[in-house]
């Protein structure tokens, strides 16, 4: 794959395809890490001379432009990071997109509006999403692939657009791909995974790899209800997934057989409802052993004894990867597992790799000093798929 250092830039035009979906609350972003991300990509661009034209998509708007998904907020935040004014253009292939990108001088930065506002972006027709690719490559002399969240979707400015440019990988994307390279072909043992979240069925692809490479596998957050499930014992009203129920089975049997660790919940903090993430009213819940959940209560943070637990498997550690907050963190009386596991990959003295989406954004929102951390991705899904073994479409496209 090459990197930006492999392409002159100066006085071309040069298409940035970056992850700026950023989490908005009306138009504030509540958290700016992925802009913060892709800026270092950006500003070795503008120092080289280049004309940067950065596009995105933010959201899943319904291949048509919506004011609630629009990208002005990220442009004006990229503006404040570079530290240089940035020029936004209303649409992503129209009147606005040309005129802007064409009063460009060198070392300047124009972002487009949302991609996804045009229905070529995400099209399944290849046709209609190389149109889309053939419109944007107008605009461009050089593509530089950067927005690493985004690699796992066979869209037209992540996989067509850079088949019709000269093209090549972000620092971020060159980052991001060598830490999950490690984490797949060189890692260090003991190898632990902490994984949470709160569908069972969005990381099972991913145990299903990681019973064959990891030495312990630690589950908390709302998957872990249909794992105690699986086990025999009463949720009550946690979070299940009730035709997940076999496919637990079969992975607790497969690491049995492999002698891979897999450590469920000792105790878990219940309620009889879900806390009001508003107003953040105290929720005063009990603590009550995994296999004593009253059957009407739900289960919402991982107990005190777990995370001393986990804390303990995660100490000696040499690697570990962690997807997934184990509580409803957003809530303060929930946080308590989401931290006690960020604290002990800090504590430890592992490779530490968060992987992207709610564990990323919950480092960030309880405190933690990022730099702290061998590595947060900016990607969940694309992490996760990498670490699959699954082939991803905007990586594959700037292999060739
Ligand atoms: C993400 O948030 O994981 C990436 O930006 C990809 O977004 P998507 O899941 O809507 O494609």
């Amino acid at each position: 794959m090459k990197t930006i250092d492999d392409l002159q830039v100066a006085g071309k035009r040069v298409f940035v395809r970056a992850d700026l979906n950023v989490p908005l609350d009306g138009t504030t972003i509540t958290d700016d890490g992925r802009i913060r991300a892709v800026a270092p990509t950006i500003a070795k661009l503008v120092e080289r001379g280049a004309q940067v034209i950065v596009a995105s998509h933010l959201g899943r708007p319904k291949g048509a432009p919506d004011p609630a998904f629009s990208l002005a907020p990220a442009a004006a935040r990229l503006g404040e990071i570079l530290g240089q004014d940035v020029a936004f253009a209303t649409d992503t292939v129209g009147e606005s997109a040309a005129s802007v990108t064409a009063g460009l001088a060198d070392g300047q930065v124009a972002v487009l509006e949302n991609l996804r506002f045009n229905a070529g972006e995400t099209s399944k027709d290849d046709a209609e999403r190389g149109a889309f690719a053939d419109r944007l490559a107008a605009l461009a002399d050089l593509y530089v692939g950067d927005g690493f969240g985004a690699v796992h979707r066979k869209h037209a400015s992540v996989y067509d657009l850079p088949k019709r440019l000269p093209h090549a990988a972000g620092d971020l994307i060159a980052t991001e791909v060598g830490v999950l390279k490690k984490l797949t072909e060189d890692v260090k043992r003991p190898y632990a995974v902490a994984l949470g979240g709160a569908k069972v069925s969005d990381k099972l692809a991913v145990i299903d790899q990681l019973i064959e490479k990891a030495d312990r596998i630690l589950v908390g957050g709302g998957m872990a209800y249909t794992f105690l499930k699986a086990k025999g014992h009463e949720v009550g009203i946690s979070l299940l997934q009730e035709d997940q129920v076999p496919a637990c089975l079969e992975y607790l049997a497969r690491a049995e057989k492999r002698g891979v660790e897999f450590v469920l919940p000792v105790d878990v903090l219940v309620a009889s409802e879900f806390p009001d993430l508003k107003t953040k009213a105290p929720a005063h819940p009990d603590t009550v052993a995994a296999d004593a959940i009253p059957a009407d209560k739900e289960g919402l943070d991982i107990g005190p004894k777990t995370r001393e637990l986990y804390a303990a498997k995660l100490a000696d550690a040499g690697t570990v990867f962690w997807n997934g907050p184990m509580g409803v963190f957003e809530h303060p009386d929930y946080a308590g597992g989401t931290q006690a596991v960020a604290q002990a990959l800090l504590d430890s003295d592992a490779f530490t790799v968060v992987g992207g989406g709610d564990s990323a954004a919950a480092v960030r929102l309880l405190g933690f000093d990022e730099n702290a951390f061998g590595h947060i991705s900016t990607g969940g899904g694309a992490s996760l798929e990498y670490l699959e073994g699954k082939t991803l479409p905007g990586l594959a496209a700037l292999e060739d």
